[in-house]
This record gives C-alpha cells, sequence and structure tokens, in this order.
C-alpha cells in the first residue's frame, strides 16, 4: 500500500520490457505511490514484450520512442505533457544494451561501430533525453531525472565489456547535466547503482549466475531486489530529497564498500565441489 510519496507528480518512465524490468516495478509502485505517469520503449518492445499489459493494469499512456532519435524524443515530453496535463516531475531513464555483448564479440575484440551505438542506446540517450526536456522547457521546477548504472563504471566486471565504459558515461552525464538542470530550475540528476538483479538486459552478461550469487554472498544485506530498486526510485522521486543531486548513490546491499567477505568462501567451495561433480 502507498503513502502518497508521489500524489500529483507526473511522470515518464523509459525501460519496462516485461515483468523482469527494474522499470516495470518502478511504474508500478510511482503510481501506487499517487503519480500519473507515462510509459515509453523502442516501437519492437511494444510489439515483443509485455508493456500494452502493464499500461492497462496503471491506466498508463504508451508513447514509443527510440531513445536514440530526438524526434522521437521531442514526441514523447511533448505529448506526456498534453496527455497529463502540465509539466513532468520525474524521469526514469531504464536503458541499457550492448551490441558486442548480445553479438558474442569478446573486449579485446570489439567492433567499433557496434561499441558507438551502445554508447548512443545506453549512455548519450540519457544526455539526449535531458537535453530535449531542457529544451522543450518540460522539467516542472523541483523535478527529478533517475539513470540507473551498474559498480563496473568504477571497477573491473571483464564479461560486462563496453557496458562497463557506458555506465561511466552515463554517470559522467548525470554529474554535468545535473549542473545546468539544478541552476536552470532546481532539477536534479542522479543516477542509482544497482545490485545484479535477473532481467533481460543482465542475463544477457556472460556468467551472470554466478556473479549474482557471488555479490549476493559478499554483501551483508545480501543482492538488492528489484522491488527495492522501485522503493528507492519513489524516495529520489519525492519531495523528501529535494537537495540530492550529481551523485551516483549505491543500491546494493553494501557491495560496494565490501572487501572481504567470509560469507563468500563458502559459497566458493561449493561452487567448486559442484563444478568437479559435473
Ligand atoms: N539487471 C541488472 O543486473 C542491472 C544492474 C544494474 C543496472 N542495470 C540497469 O538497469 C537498466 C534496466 O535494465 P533491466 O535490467 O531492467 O533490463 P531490461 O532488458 O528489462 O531493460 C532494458 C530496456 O532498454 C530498452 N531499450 C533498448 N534500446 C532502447 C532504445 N534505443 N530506446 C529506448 N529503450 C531501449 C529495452 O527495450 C528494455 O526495455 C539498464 O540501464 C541496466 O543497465 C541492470
Amino acid at each position: 500500500m502507498g503513502n502518497n510519496l508521489l500524489k500529483g507528480k507526473r511522470g515518464i518512465i523509459f525501460g519496462a520490457l516485461d515483468e523482469k524490468s527494474i522499470a516495470w516495478k518502478v511504474a508500478e509502485r510511482c503510481v501506487e505511490e499517487g503519480a500519473t505517469i507515462t510509459l515509453t520503449n523502442v516501437p519492437v518492445a511494444l510489439r515483443f514484450g509485455g508493456i500494452k499489459e502493464l499500461a492497462k493494469q496503471l491506466n498508463a499512456e504508451i508513447i514509443p520512442a527510440d531513445a536514440t532519435k530526438i524526434e522521437d524524443l521531442e514526441n514523447l515530453f511533448t505529448k506526456s505533457m498534453e496527455i497529463l496535463g502540465g509539466k513532468i516531475d520525474f524521469v526514469l531513464h531504464s536503458i541499457g544494451m550492448s551490441i558486442n555483448v548480445r553479438k558474442k564479440r569478446g573486449y579485446t575484440d570489439i567492433k567499433y561501430d557496434w561499441m558507438q551505438k551502445t554508447f548512443d542506446i545506453s549512455a548519450i540517450s540519457f544526455h539526449k533525453t535531458m537535453q530535449t526536456a531542457m529544451k522543450l522547457d518540460a522539467m516542472a521546477d523541483w523535478g527529478s531525472i533517475l539513470g540507473l548504472t551498474y559498480i563496473a563504471a568504477q571497477r573491473t566486471f571483464p564479461d560486462y565489456s563496453e557496458m562497463a565504459e557506458s555506465k561511466a558515461l552515463l554517470e559522467s552525464f548525470a554529474r554535468s547535466f545535473g549542473y545546468h538542470f539544478g541552476v536552470k530550475n532546481n532539477v536534479r540528476v542522479n543516477t542509482i547503482s544497482q545490485s545484479p538483479t535477473v532481467t533481460t538486459a543482465g542475463s544477457g552478461v556472460k556468467g551472470f549466475n554466478d556473479f549474482l550469487s557471488y555479490a549476493d554472498k559478499l554483501s551483508p544485506l545480501g543482492n538488492a531486489s528489484s522491488n527495492a530498486c522501485a522503493d528507492y526510485c519513489v524516495t529520489m522521486f519525492s519531495d523528501l530529497t529535494r537537495m540530492v543531486t550529481m551523485q551516483n548513490l549505491f543500491h546494493d546491499g553494501g557491495f560496494s564498500n565490501m572487501g572481504m567477505g567470509p560469507g563468500v568462501f563458502d559459497w566458493a567451495k561449493e561452487y567448486v565441489k559442484n563444478a568437479e561433480n559435473e
């Protein structure tokens, strides 16, 4: 049950593909907290994903947009303001895709035009979203913009490949654009660095289940779920966090500050035993 933390607020949620998507949970929680929202995703996701079901459930309209295309983003913000009846209070950027990972090209054999496409989809789209919103003067005063990221921006996770640089770029855009949006009309921009989570994008990373278990064992609170991430996003969209901006906020059960955790040893012993029995 909600607490009306977002009562009267209008939001745009990118990236709900299916029930496992983090954006799906965020959309549900925002509406539960009293917000009205529009949903958006690439046209192909509308054909194959379950977003229409979510839209029906939340009584929200879907506005298709490829987040790499400025004209789509202009249409998205203009239509969202019409449908929701005013400027936008919050935006969730929940978009990530690596072409080289998807096509199984290793990090030391990268195809550079794919890498550029990856950066465009996973990071530059965040800048494009913010620039479009600013040019259209679409964000309400004291609004809140969030992007979702991963700790591979700071530490090396070999199989995360070019997504590591995508996330570093995304986090940097939050800091740089956060300055300009703050000065313009007190809009805050942050990234949330989430634990590994079982979703379509997450599971595409090689060895995903192993590092999900490893992170779970190393973190004193265990991995943060997508529902917990949705709760955190709600607080960041609410008026309770008005002075937080230009930050990368770890939402990972403590993983990012761990050095060594005894729980990992038991997990590793079990892991080796299972591997030997296979
Ligand atoms: N799953 C994890 O382990 C994890 C951990 C930390 C951060 N994240 C981040 O969370 C975000 C959401 O990912 P998810 O795990 O929910 O997976 P997901 O696959 O459900 O979501 C990714 C979304 O990006 C959308 N997308 C792809 N190209 C697009 C484009 N050009 N324009 C608009 N949308 C596009 C997809 O259609 C999809 O809805 C991503 O930024 C991801 O990197 C995920």
